[in-house]
């Protein structure tokens, strides 16, 4: 049995915690603030998968591979699309309450899905319900948890007897909320510690999205892949904290108006607000530089105050804590960072290319969502591969192993191995305020060689703090990743799905699409 170290309180650490206790492994959870307390909690529209006699497998397989820009790989989508029934079954074996009508389970639309297929829980706080049930689980459990407990960095082992292939994960170092750096071995290491939405001036993550474990797995020298894709949501309210306003509102008739009160998504795309997130987000991007940085609004009024109050309880509350009567009046909204598509590369069972190293959740590039995520397939991500990555703990520790199995390539994809080699010495400490508003204005929703060159100028300048605490310990990740994406996003020299870039010629995958936006364009930045 093996001594597993899972770093990450939300959806797919949990799952792959109480997985691998299952299996009668020694386990240790380490969480960086409370568990609950990460992305999963937020996540408000719900969990896709296809349960209805009108749905298939197959269906949910092809919108996957469509909103990915024909970039997810096929043998993790068809893992994902396959597996993801049962792993719902499990979470309602797992206590999550989905929400039920008179005719069964409940079902909402979301973008770029061609059936109703995403089960929820509370109305729009499906994410906080199975949070809630695998706390539950995992308590039970004789896991032991860690809460307030950062990872620094991975520890690596260069004894060649170690494994056949020399470098192997031995344990992490950790930093608890107070004293000093300590180290704790373990024969796997499962990094669970979500996105890094942080690296934006606006996005819809917590806090605690510092991209934590993509960055000590490329210290570690694991490679990391595709995180020039970056999902940009279209509709977090302008307001303090962006706060999220779920697809699911448009899937249930909300629409997009400008500042005159005219539906634009029409003139983008023929599936209008429910086209897939990378396209409405430009296309609200570029609608609000076109009214002079005047957000457009999400008109939700034509579905009755006691819908929204019944099926958007939190977002109603939202709302009204920013000023505004959703139920009255359009809202103001605007794109921010969401999800990020890449992360450390792994196979089908969460393996990365350093032996006794695993990554899960939004940590892990799977391939699942090529170039942008379908909505609502990030929670099923989570515990589909979680629940294959526990069963590949027992393999992965044997003395013999052989090491990670390649990561699938799916088409296009771009590994990153160094960010753009520095040409500037650095002169100060990163500041994490003016390089979240860097990334914002050039690693954003539109990129271009010039600004993703002037980007990589200033990284250049910046060096990282020493990691004595939380802070310090997050701007160093903050910066790795961010050079990391800037060098991903100016390789990727063509636009596709989330990555767009304005000096290309044309989009690459969707063409159609693009010259319809490129007959938006805003006269001016
Ligand atoms: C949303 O509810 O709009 C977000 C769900 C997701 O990111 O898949």
């Amino acid at each position: 049995m093996a001594r597993v170290l899972v770093v990450g309180g939300g959806i797919a650490g949990l799952w792959t915690a109480v997985r691998a206790a299952d299996a009668g492994h020694e386990v240790e959870l380490v969480t960086k603030t409370e568990l609950a307390d990460g992305n999963t909690r937020h996540a408000q529209g719900g969990i896709a998968a296809a349960l209805f006699p009108d749905d298939s497998a197959e269906r949910h397989f092809a919108d996957t591979i469509e909103a990915g820009a024909g970039l997810g790989d096929p043998a993790a989508v068809r893992v994902l699309c396959d597996e993801g029934p049962a792993r719902v079954r499990d979470l309602i074996r797992f206590g999550v309450a989905f929400d039920h009508g008179d005719s069964g389970l409940e079902r909402g639309l979301e973008a770029a899905h061609s059936r109703a297929r995403i089960l929820h829980a509370g109305g729009d706080a499906t994410g906080a319900a199975i949070e809630h049930a695998l706390v539950a689980t995992v308590r039970r459990r004789a896991v032991r948890i860690h809460e307030h407990t950062m990872l620094l960095d991975l520890l690596v082992s260069s004894d060649a007897t170690a494994t056949t292939r020399g470098a192997r994960v031995t344990g992490a170092r950790l930093l608890a909320a107070s004293g000093p750096a300590f180290e704790v071995a373990a024969d796997v290491v499962v990094l669970a510690t979500g996105g890094a939405g942080q690296l934006f001036a606006h996005t819809t993550n917590p806090d605690v999205a510092t991209g934590d474990g993509v960055a000590a797995a490329w210290r570690a020298g694991a490679e990391v892949a595709d995180l020039e894709f970056v999902q940009f949501h279209p509709t977090a309210l302008a307001a303090p904290g962006t706060p999220l306003i779920s697809e699911a509102v448009r899937g249930e008739g909300a629409v997009l108006r400008d500042r005159d009160g005219r539906r634009f998504m029409s003139l983008v795309d023929p599936r209008a607000e429910l086209a897939s997130r990378d396209v409405v987000a430009r296309a609200v991007w570029r609608r609000s530089l076109e009214q002079d940085g005047v957000p457009v609004v999400l008109d939700a009024t034509a579905l009755g105050r006691a819908f929204l109050d019944r099926r958007f309880p939190g977002l109603g509350e939202a709302c009204r804590a920013a000023g505004y009567d959703w139920a009255a009046e359009p809202v103001p909204v605007t794109p921010a960072a969401h999800y990020a598509m890449g992360g450390v590369a792994v196979d089908l069972d969460g393996r990365t290319t350093l032996p006794g190293l695993l990554a899960v959740g939004e940590t892990a590039r799977t391939g699942v969502h090529g170039a942008n995520r379908l909505a609502s397939n990030s929670l099923l991500e989570a515990a589909v591969f979680a629940d294959r990555a526990a069963r590949a703990i027992g393999a992965d520790t044997r003395a013999d192993a052989a090491g990670p199995t390649a990561p699938t390539a799916g088409a296009g994809i771009r590994r990153v191995g160094e960010p753009v080699a520095g040409s500037g010495h650095p002169t100060s400490v990163v500041d994490r305020e003016t390089l979240r508003a860097l990334m914002w204005e050039h690693v954003g929703l539109e990129r271009s060689a010039a600004g993703l060159a002037a980007a990589s100028a200033v990284l250049d300048t910046w060096q990282a703090p020493e990691p004595r605490d939380r802070r310090s310990a997050e701007d160093r990740n903050l910066l790795d990743l961010a050079r990391l994406t800037v060098a991903a996003a100016a390789a990727r020299t063509q636009s596709v799905g989330a990555h767009f870039r304005a000096d290309a010629a044309t989009d690459a995958v969707r063409p159609a699409a693009a010259a319809t936006q490129a007959a938006h364009a805003p006269h001016r930045r």
